[in-house]
Parts: structure tokens; sequence; C-alpha cells
């Protein structure tokens, strides 16, 4: 071996040992390095690494170099690039993945943003060695073992994608159109201000004039702001003007389709998706997440001569899979789809669900994700035996069989088509070619993924859950399904007076030590916890602390290893709780998941966890799922407070409570008629106040954010014990106030409220317990609410039902939109 040779050979395998003992970094040149104390270490790469900074929050990059031992090399200051701060050595984070810096230096250039420098630099070679150490084992003491969050720093927008595909079965386009336009309703709780899908054209129709540079026909992608009922509409305009036919039948078809809710640009046409590629659509993806990089990414494929159209984060992916593909074909040799959008991923940070549909690949499809949720759904057609094969995923990846395949955000816009479903991991590649389904897993520090065997399970869901039947909307069908979904949320749980939490058991002892319980949500779920937070306290003997999840990440609250935290979700996808669970899992605390969404994100992050199985909830407003999840706090705290002598009277009288739970909230929803006639006495007003305490302090928050969010009217609720430090200056015969004065501990304090109250000439409503009306209203002047009597910590279940409705019909009568209430969403996926 000559000595260049030599010199190379070593040049390489330093570059190796570098890579894999610092694998965030990227490796940009060979520029000589000179150490501040003089020396000129060998085998010098120059290096661009990517800080975060602590205090602004903002990431940039520097530079540094490695010496001849390995050993990092920086300025002796790092300066941040926004906020100009000297950053901590010990605190910074380097780039998440090796391969994005490498694959956009070698395929698309340094970006102009780093100036590599021209002259040899000097760097500081006494590098903190306590950097990497600190960093890691100041983060999961506990945790060894759970994989970390893939949030990167935000996690996925609320939006719905949706795909069909149907393989050796004939399907007319109406039918397609159809499946995919059914599809986008069925998602438009989690958004609903645009929305678009995209299908084949006819070789004979759409843009044959034009040179397009593939043989197949091109796809249409029809795009639109507002409801999907607007889409639908503008659809079947297009398909007329573009001449399409609606009875052509298509033995094999894939379409995907998009609701929105606008995070990166309004809503309008250009910003919904599918985004494209540009000219012919080469490739369109949808997307149900947010790319934290995509400004880096667009400023570079701008100079490689893309031109955007819209405003979002998303419209880089199609470009990206057209910049790999042209790259890839420029080369010898073709490049698979699947190839294409793993170059693709390796681009991207953030957290995303995509489809792709490209004409370079017709009748294909591709899904990946990493943070937000989506699922696979397979029917096969003709015949039972089907279904098992399905189990068997080279049964899944070999037949031939007719099929219809569909990719979705959530199962309820799968289960009216089949049963048969998988969940897509973080990180996996899901390609349909030739009615067959391959899964690859994509690594980072592999150059090929590798393939994924995966069975299908079955969903336990009726169709008739994501129907209304015979209601008018959703919020009330679920207000009146509570009785069942109580019911359920218990099933199996409570036998023989004792509580069973299979997925909390290995972990009670862990949870009956904590230090203390930290309840963690957002909204609803937030106020769920706070019903169960005195009976947490007072039968765990654990104090019980509540934080709203974006304050505990924007107070950086102090959480330690010996603590519980019980993150409380309905969608178990809310950004905010997710983000509170990885700053919890950082610091080491048990985390327990409260969520009734199996699979979710949450529910797959959190160390142990109950799901509370109140079925799907599609009105925007939660209603079902608060009770459901206050009956499985309870049982919790029952559950932990099981080994106390001291409180077994208590709990005795609380399971029966439970038992009768049911019942009682079926009475309660009797009230319905006369929430009604309340609704309509305050329909023209402007504010409404509700006043409780202890445990019913929640209900007075839930049910004043009821009011908020569907009948759109300002409403307050307010602990009554602070009604004298300021909320009684409000106070007049006008300002109609709700006062929560059932039976338990604090009603005599309650009586004191309402006579005070009186004494302002207060316009009161009060709720109390059956029979209690002369008590809490002697004089008769007032309006009263009188709800079934339950053991206390029960008692908000029973007292919110009368709340929901009275939101309800208040919302009705207001002419407002019950079950998409204006700018909200089911579930908040976006910081
Ligand atoms: C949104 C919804 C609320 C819900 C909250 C928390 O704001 O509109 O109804 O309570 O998110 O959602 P989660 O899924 O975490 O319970």
């Amino acid at each position: 071996m000559d000595g260049n040779r030599a010199k190379k050979k070593g040049v390489k395998k330093a570059r190796h040992e570098l890579m894999v003992k610092f694998p965030t970094a990227g490796i940009v040149s060979n520029q000589p390095i000179t150490c501040m104390d003089g020396h000129s270490p060998d085998g010098l790469l120059l290096l661009f690494l990517k800080h975060h900074c602590l205090r602004c929050e903002s990431s940039f990059w520097y530079s540094g170099g490695f010496d001849e031992h390995n050993e990092v090399m920086h300025d002796e200051e790092i300066v941040c690039s926004t906020c100009k701060q000297v950053v901590d050595h010990s605190a910074v984070h380097t780039l998440k993945n090796k391969y994005i810096f490498l694959i956009l230096v070698f395929l698309l250039g340094i970006p102009p943003s780093l100036s590599v420098p021209t002259k040899p630099r000097i760097f500081n070679c006494q590098r903190p060695k306590s950097r990497r150490a600190s960093a890691s084992s100041e983060s999961r003491p506990r945790l060894a073992t759970a994989p970390p969050l893939r949030l990167f720093g935000s996690v996925a927008t609320m939006c719905g994608i949706f795909a069909y595909l149907n393989y050796n079965v004939g399907r007319e386009r109406r039918y397609i159109l159809e499946v995919l336009l059914n599809g986008l309703r069925r998602l438009e709780y989690r958004g609903y201000d645009s929305s678009g899908i995209a299908i084949d054209s006819d070789m004979s129709s759409v843009m044959q004039s034009k040179s397009k540079p593939y043989d197949t026909a091109p796809p249409v992608v029809f795009r639109q702001e507002g409801k999907i009922e607007s889409l639908v509409t503008s659809v079947y305009s297009e398909v007329d003007k573009l001449d399409l036919d609606l009875e052509k039948p298509f033995l094999v078809h894939a379409g995907i389709a998009h609701t929105r809710w606008a995070t990166h640009g309004v809503p309008a046409p250009r910003n919904s998706h599918p985004q494209s590629s540009g000219e012919f659509d080469e490739f369109l993806v949808v997307h149900n997440g947010i790319i934290t990089n995509y400004e880096v990414l667009k400023q570079t494929l701008v100079r490689h001569g893309f031109t955007f159209e819209s405003d979002t984060d998303t419209e880089v992916i199609p470009k990206l899979a057209k910049f790999v593909f042209d790259k890839a074909s420029d080369g010898e040799g073709g490049v698979t789809f699947s190839q294409v959008v793993m170059e693709v991923m390796r681009q991207l940070e953030g957290a995303y669900a995509l489809i792709f549909k490209s004409p370079h690949y017709p009748n294909e499809l591709i899904a990946c994700k990493r943070g937000s949720t989506l699922l696979l759904g397979v029917n096969e057609l003709g015949g039972e035996t089907s279904r098992h094969l399905f189990h068997d995923v080279k049964a899944l990846t070999a037949n031939d069989k007719p099929k219809e395949l569909f990719f979705s955000s959530d199962l309820c816009a799968i289960v009216e088509h089949t049963k048969n479903y998988a969940a897509v991991e973080d990180d996996e590649i899901v390609h349909i070619k030739d009615g067959s389904v391959s899964i690859l897993k994509f690594d980072y520090e592999k150059e090929k993924p590798a393939s994924v065997q995966r069975a299908l399970s079955v969903l336990e869901m009726e169709v008739e859950q994501i129907k209304k039947g015979d209601f008018d909307h959703f919020m009330k069908k679920e207000i009146h399904e509570q009785p069942d979904s109580l019911t359920t949320s218990m099933r199996g749980r409570l036998k023989d007076g004792v509580v069973g939490l299979g997925g909390l058991k290995d972990h009670m002892r862990t949870i009956r030590r904590s230090r203390r319980i930290i309840f963690i949500g957002c909204g609803t779920s937030y106020h769920a916890a706070l019903a169960a937070r005195p009976i947490m306290e007072e039968l765990t003997d654990i104090p019980v602390t509540m934080e709203i999840a974006s304050d505990m990440l924007d107070r950086k609250a102090l959480i330690f290893k010996e603590d519980t935290a019980v993150f409380v979700s309905q969608s178990g996808e809310t950004a905010d709780t997710l983000l509170a669970l990885e700053y919890a899992l950082q610091h080491g605390a048990l985390c327990v998941g409260v969520t009734n969404t199996v699979g979710s994100t949450l529910a797959r992050k959190t160390h142990c966890g109950v799901h509370i199985n109140a079925g799907c909830e599609i009105g925007v407003a939660s209603t079902k799922a608060y009770t459901c999840q206050i009956v499985v706090m309870v049982m919790m705290a029952l559950a932990i407070g099981s080994d106390k002598m001291s409180t077994l009277a208590k709990r005795e009288a609380i399971i029966a409570g439970l038992t009768k739970l049911p019942e009682k909230v079926h009475d309660v929803l009797k009230l319905d008629g006369e929430m009604k006639a309340l609704a309509q006495s305050l329909i023209d007003e402007q504010s409404l106040l509700m006043f409780g305490r202890g445990n019913n302090y929640a209900t007075a928050l839930e049910g004043a954010l009821k009011v908020k969010e569907v009948a759109l009217m300002h409403s307050e609720g307010m602990l009554a014990g602070e009604m004298k430090h300021g909320p009684l200056a409000l106070v007049d015969e006008y300002l109609p106030i709700i006062v929560i004065a059932t039976r338990d501990d604090s009603f005599s304090k309650q009586q004191s409220v309402i006579q005070q109250l009186h004494a302002r000439k207060g316009r009161l409503i009060v709720m109390c317990s059956e029979g209690d009306a002369s008590l809490v209203c002697p004089d008769g002047r007032s309006r009263v609410i009188e709800v079934p009597r339950i053991v206390d910590c029960l008692q908000s279940i029973i007292n919110i039902i009368p709340m929901q409705l009275l939101a309800y019909h208040l919302t009705v009568l207001r002419g407002y939109n019950v079950d998409q209430p204006r700018n909200l969403a089911k579930s908040v996926t976006t910081q």
C-alpha cells in the first residue's frame, strides 16, 4: 500500500470513528484546524453542529472540529445567533441525525446560512468532558428503557388524512370519490376549514396535450376552502368541466384525501392538501403534522429551481420527493417509490403522518409516519376465511385477492369498511403495490430499511358509534350515551367490591410510594382530573397537585423521580399534554396515562395507564369522555388506596355508588326538557357565571367551558370560596348565575353563598340535590334544578349532565354549529 492510499484510509477510518462517536454531527470539510494551545492535530475534519439555545429556544449552527483523540474542539465561546448570548456547552443538543445534514450537503450543497471558513480555524480543544455524560444522566434515571418521544419540540397539527386503494375489484369513479369524501366526513372533526382529494384522470382527458414526464394518466386534484360539503360541491362541478366519466370502472385505483385545520397559511385552496411537487403533479402528499425544518428545505429547493405556491410547511415534501426522484433517475437505474419516500423522510424534522401518490408509480400508495397517528385498514373481499389470512403478514403481502386498503388518521373513517386494521408505528413506511402491503422500518443509521412483520388487529368498534342515529347532533347523542359509556368504562373493573385496573397493577407499589401525584391535562380533561382530585387525596393520603400541560411547560415546573404524573387526555394526542409527558419522562417521573384512544401516542409513551373506554366521541365538545375520565380516576383512587383500613367504609360507599351511577345518570338525563326551557330563558344573555366548590369546583369550570365553546357565550366557572374576593362586584339582578349546591361537605357553605347572592338581588339558578329546593331557595324566587343524589365524589358526574344539556340547547337555539364549534378542533395537536 503506498503512502497516499494509507493516508486516505487513515482519514476514512478517523472519519468513520468520529461519526460513530458523534453521530449527530455533519462533516462538511477537511479544513486545517489549529488548537488554541498551538498544536495542530492530524486527521482534521471541520464540522457543523446544530445547537439549541435554551434561552431563546432557537436552533443555530456552529462549526467545530475534532482533534486526534476524537474530542470535539470549538470556539471558546459559542454564541447563539438569535439572542447573541453565550450558550451553555453542557446544555447543547446536536443535530438529531447526521444523515439529514450529510444528504443535504452532498445532494444540495452547503446551506447558505453556513459560511465555510476559507482560512484555517483555531479552536479550543479543552472541551468540557462532562457534556454528553451530564445530558444523558440527568434525563433518564428511571426510564432507561423507555423510547424517547420523537416530537422534536412540536407535534402534529390537527388535520385528517385518508386514502383508499381498490385492488382487483372494479370500482366506478363515482364510488371511489364517495369513499374518499365520506372518509373526510368522518375525519371532519379534526379540522374543517379546507379539504382536498386526488384521484386519477383518464389518459384521454386532462393534460394530454402537454408533454408530461410519465406515461400514465395524470392525477386530478380538487382543493377547496370551507367544510367538506363545499369540497363535495366543487368536486362534482369540476368533474363535469373536466369531462370525467363518473361511471368509469377502475380495477385498481389509488386516491388520497385531506381535511385541514390551518396552521401554516390561511384556509385557501392553494394551502389545502394534497400539496403537489409542481407541474404535472408528479408527487402528491397529504400530511397531518408539522415539518419544523421546512424553511431550510424550502430555501434549498428554491435554489434548485423549485417554485412554491402555498404558505404551508407541507409543500416541501412533494417537492423534495420530486428532487430525490429526479436525482435518482439521472443516475443509472430506477428508484422505487419507497426509496424516494425514505430519502424524503431522512430530510424531514418534525412530526407527521404522510400519504404519497405519484403517477410515476401508478396504483401504488405509500404512507409513513413519525409522531402522528396513522392506521391501515384492510378489507379482503370474498369470504370469512380471508380475515384469518390477514393475521399472517406474509399472506397480506403475497395474496392476490380482491381487496380494499385504507389509510386513515382515525379508525372512525375505516370502521364502516372493515374491522381489520394495523396501527402504523413511528418510522415505518407502508408501501401498497400490486395488492400487497409491505412495511419497512426506516433507520437513519442504515442504508436499507428492515422489513416489518405485522399482523392485523380486529377493531372493537361498531359502525353505529360513528353515526348519529336518531339524534340531530353527535353532542346530543354522546350526552345521552353516558349511562352506557359509564357502564362500559367500569366493565370488568369492579368485582366483588374490589377495583382491578390491569394497566396499573405492575406499578401500584411505585404509585403508592410516590411523594405526590400530579394530574396533567388540558381543557375538559384537566377538569376531569380536578373533579377526581379530592377523592384521590382522601383515599391515598398522597398530595395531589394539578397542572395545565401548557403552563407546566411554560414554568418548567419542578418534577421529580418520586412523582407519579397522571396524564389525562381523551384523544391521547393533545400536543401540550404530550410535550408535558416528554418533560416528565425526562425528569424520571412515573408516567401514567388516562385516555380514550387505544394506540394513541399517550397510550404508547406512558409507563402504564387506563383506557376509559367511553367509545368514539365525535362532537368537538367532550361530554361522555369527561364523565368516564372521572369514573376511571375515582377507580384509580380506590385501587391505590385499597390497602388502607381507615377508608374502608368510604371505599364501600363509593363502590356502591358506582354500581348505581348509570341508573342515576339515566335519571338526570330526564332534565333535558327543563334544561331546554332554561336555555330558552338565557338565549339572549351576554354572560353566565357558575359557582362551585370542593367536588364541584370542576363542575363549574367544565359547565362554563361547555357553554363557552359551543354556545359561543361568555361564561365563567368560579370557585365559590373566591366569590367575595372580586366576582361579587358583578352581581346584579340581570347577570345569570348558576350555583351548584348539591349535598356534600360544602353544602352549608354553598347555602351561605346563596344567601349572600340573594342579598345582592342576584339572578340565581341553583342546582341542588332532589328534595332540597326549599332549603336552597326558601323564598322560591330562584330557578332550581334538582338532581339525583349520589356519594360525594361521583356527584360531579351527575351535576355536569344538566350543564352539558344546557350548553347543547343554548347552541342550537342560538343557531350555532354544535358539533364543530367555530375555530376549535377535537384534538389539538399543535402547541
Ligand atoms: C380541545 C378540545 C377539548 C378537549 C381538549 C383536550 O381543546 O376542544 O374538548 O378537552 O382539547 O383534549 P384531550 O384529547 O387531551 O382530552
